[in-house]
């Protein structure tokens, strides 16, 4: 079978089962099984797949189909430009949380060797890509998960960022060594009625009942956490934005705080700056 003909019965598996993306989806599996770039797979449209090729797609698309995310199978996301290795330990990168480096970084721009924190820092997307964007800046990636660390600290060797990034184990901001410029915590917020069937970790999603069971313990837990001046930014879901304000209103009386928007219009950061 040639590539096209290939591409185009993948493509209609793929659409069959539901699969909303299934055109990018399709090229993303070829290219993973091929080892081909984008413009490879289609400079190649017209080339004989052989046997053991047309098997080893057909066994990745079988686990699509069942349900496995497409990052998950080929091991990697885009996140901010760059190419992030991803597995069943750490929440697949959304382009949703992009927003809250953008912040971070307008906020960094003004600042001389800024020390920041990534509270939840998963396949490390956010650290690895402040510490990228930012080479002065002194970063702290904190995770309660083991394997999590393990995925930020090759992501951030891959980029050439580790000796930027300090990787701590612990709960929320408790294993800061000191008061940061800039805390970003991308903790979990989905209510746990709304996590079970997901193929990513519980650890990474559940917020308890209304969600917000981890944000609410990182606000209580700032005091000192933050230098002068210094800045919180969340990323919260769709509905929890005025609860969120109200969480750090409560923790930093003097603070301004505000709402950032997603593409979709709707209310994705909360950010607080201390007086
Ligand atoms: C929603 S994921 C975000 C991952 C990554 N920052 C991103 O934006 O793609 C949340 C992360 O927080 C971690 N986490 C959950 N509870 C935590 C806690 N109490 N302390 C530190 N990290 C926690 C999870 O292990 C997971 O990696």
């Amino acid at each position: 079978m040639k590539i096209k003909d290939v591409l185009g019965a993948v493509r209609g598996r793929l659409d069959s089962a539901g699969i909303e993306e299934a055109w990018l989806e399709a090229e993303l599996l070829l290219r993973h099984a091929l080892c081909l770039g984008s413009v490879g797979l289609f400079l190649e449209h017209d080339e004989e797949l052989g046997p053991s090729q047309v098997k080893l797609i057909s066994l990745l698309v079988d686990r699509r189909v069942s349900g496995e995310p497409v990052a998950y199978i080929t091991g990697k996301r885009e996140f901010y430009g760059r190419e992030f290795h991803v597995n069943p330990h750490v929440l697949i990168p959304r382009p949703e949380t992009e927003h809250l480096v953008e912040k971070a970084l307008e906020i960094v721009s003004l600042i001389k060797y800024p020390v920041v924190a990534d509270i939840g820092t998963g396949s490390g997307a956010i650290a690895v890509s402040l510490a990228a964007e930012v080479p002065d800046a002194r970063v702290f990636a904190v995770d309660i998960s083991d394997p999590a660390i393990d995925t930020a600290r090759l992501n951030a060797r891959r980029q050439g960022v580790e000796s930027s990034i300090t990787f701590l184990y612990g709960d929320l901001a408790e294993p800061l060594p000191g008061p940061v410029d800039v805390l970003i915590a991308n903790l979990p917020y989905v209510n746990s009625a709304d996590c079970v069937a997901s193929p990513e970790p519980q650890l990474a999603l559940d917020g308890g009942i209304g969600g917000l069971d981890a944000i609410e313990r990182l606000c209580n837990s700032l005091e000192g956490k933050l230098r002068l001046g210094g800045w919180v930014l969340l990323e919260i879901g769709q509905g929890q934005a005025e609860t969120v304000q109200r969480l750090l209103r409560e923790a930093l009386p003097d603070a301004r705080v505000g709402t950032i928007k997603d593409l979709a219009g709707i209310d994705r950061v909360v950010w607080g700056q201390t007086g």
